[in-house]
């Protein structure tokens, strides 16, 4: 395992590459109007990543540390749309967009050598033509990750993010995702440690938390149980029982006197 903490000079460029995430989902939700296509929203998500002098991180993405943009198997867009019970790694193409659906966006932006990572689920037409059981499992999958992150506070372990985010989803009666999480973030999109959205003894765990050290922590809930499977695609993950997924995602950087989120507007 190894643990990098970023100086004050390498926080400024992950400060810029959050921003530009936060741009691109703040623009996606203005666009998400019923018919638009998945691959336009994508379109949208490059052009001004590009235009804001950053780099799309998962354009050519391998999984793990590797990148090969002509490999057949490589991820081929800038952003994850997971509409419905798809949970995270939607890939963008031809399909509309209906209203009602519930969307998750993912997407990661390079600036200067440095990585941000966010995710957002909405609603297509927005919150007025959600369902209730939309409304609440997304409201409660942002709680979450707030609650996540109030607990990266400095001398606290990585398994209090994890138990933290735990507690609303259990609470909510929510699905947790058990075989994707939060990870490590910095000149790598994902580096040590894994952050698991629950309780459990891994290593990464016990790490305590210190100034400098950047993490992405990303709850995904479901309305139903926790069996997820992946599409013929290689990346689409779905849950078992095409119950809804949400997802949200900040790159935070634990500082002296607690977690400051970078992937906001403004940052
Ligand atoms: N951004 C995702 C994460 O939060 C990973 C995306 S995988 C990719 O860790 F292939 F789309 F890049
Ligand atoms: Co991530």
């Amino acid at each position: 395992m190894e643990i990098t903490r970023k100086s004050a000079a390498e926080l400024a460029k992950m400060r810029v590459a959050g921003r530009i995430v936060a741009e691109v989902l703040a623009l996606v939700e203005e666009a998400l109007v019923p018919g638009i296509s998945t691959a336009e929203v994508d379109r949208l998500a490059e052009q001004h990543i590009r235009a804001s002098g950053g780099i799309p991180s998962f354009l050519g993405y391998l999984g793990g540390r590797r990148y090969d943009m002509g490999h057949p198997h490589a991820y081929k867009a800038t952003t994850c749309i997971s509409i419905d019970h798809e949970i995270v790694h939607g890939i963008p193409g031809h399909r509309e967009i209906k209203r009602g659906a519930v969307v998750s966006v993912d997407v990661g932006v390079i600036y200067d050598g440095w990585n941000g990572d966010g995710a957002r689920t909405f609603v297509c037409g927005g919150r007025e033509a959600a369902t209730e059981e939309a409304l609440a499992l997304i409201d409660t999958t942002r709680l979450a990750l707030m609650a996540g992150i109030a607990a990266a506070q400095p001398g606290n372990r990585v398994a209090d993010i994890g138990a933290a985010v735990e507690a609303i989803g259990r609470e909510g009666g929510y699905g947790i995702v058990r075989g994707y999480g939060g990870h490590g973030i910095g000149r790598l999109m994902h580096e040590d440690p894994s952050v698991l959205n629950f309780a459990t003894d891994y290593p990464d765990a016990r790490v305590r938390l210190e100034p400098g050290m950047c993490l992405a922590i990303e709850p995904m809930f479901m309305t139903g149980g926790e069996k997820t499977r992946t599409l013929r695609d290689g990346w689409t993950v779905v849950t078992a029982d095409r119950s809804l997924a949400a997802h949200f995602e900040h790159t935070i950087a634990i500082g002296e006197d607690g977690p400051e989120i970078l992937t906001k507007v403004g940052a």
